[in-house]
């Protein structure tokens, strides 16, 4: 791939110039920044969503403007095979090579610990902790030695952040703030 210029930025970068990247949950959120920074330093990338597929395809579209590569791929990693669908999509496209991975899609319910029900549960673990498993075990046949996963995930807890509704706000501040810092 040749040297891609960031419009925005005004600089020049090839770093990542012919390796293969996938973030899931690239819609919105961190995994859209991830998408949009791994494109920048010249990577080919797969930008995966499940509802958002207008955003999905508005991310793509950044990426193309400014001569990069790009491709939506849609999964929704709640069902069992979410994450087998996903990664025939990614093969079809990159071949037998994914550099990278990004296991970003996520959810999280602002609720108190006395209100989550099994039903929540299953859902946050299925998305959350089940999919990035099955799609590592899926991609690793074409994930190199010098390849990179990075696992996104969400684990921190606190007493006062079991309060329904008090980190809705905070959360989306520091989501726009980590965004825009990627
Ligand atoms: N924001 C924070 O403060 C924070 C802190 C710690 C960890 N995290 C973790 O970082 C990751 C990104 O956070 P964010 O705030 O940027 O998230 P976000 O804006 O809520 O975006 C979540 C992404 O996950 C995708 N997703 C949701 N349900 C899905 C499903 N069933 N199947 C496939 N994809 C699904 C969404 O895709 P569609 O919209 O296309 O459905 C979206 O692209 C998450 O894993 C989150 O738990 C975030």
């Amino acid at each position: 791939m040749s040297a891609q210029t960031n419009p925005t930025t005004k600089t020049t970068m090839t770093r990542l110039s012919g390796k293969t990247a996938l973030v899931t949950g690239a819609s919105r959120g961190l995994g859209r920044a991830s998408a949009l920074a791994l494109a920048r330093m010249g990577a080919q990338v797969l930008v995966h969503y499940s509802s958002g597929a207008k955003e999905a395809e508005a991310v793509v579209d950044e990426i193309r403007k400014v001569g990069g590569r790009g491709d939506a791929v849609a999964a929704d990693l709640s069902m069992p095979d979410g994450a087998h669908k996903l990664a025939k999509q990614v093969s079809a496209v990159v071949g037998d090579r994914l550099d990278i991975l990004i296991a970003n899609a996520g959810i999280s319910k602002a609720a108190a610990i006395e209100e989550t029900t099994v039903e929540d549960f299953d859902r946050l673990f299925a998305i959350n902790v089940r999919a990035p498993f099955f799609l590592v075990q899926e991609l690793l046949p074409i994930m190199g030695k010098d390849s990179s996963i990075v696992l996104v995930s969400h684990s921190r807890t606190s007493p006062e952040r079991c309060v329904p509704g008090r980190y809705r706000n905070p959360r989306r501040k520091k989501t726009a703030a980590m965004s825009a810092e990627v």
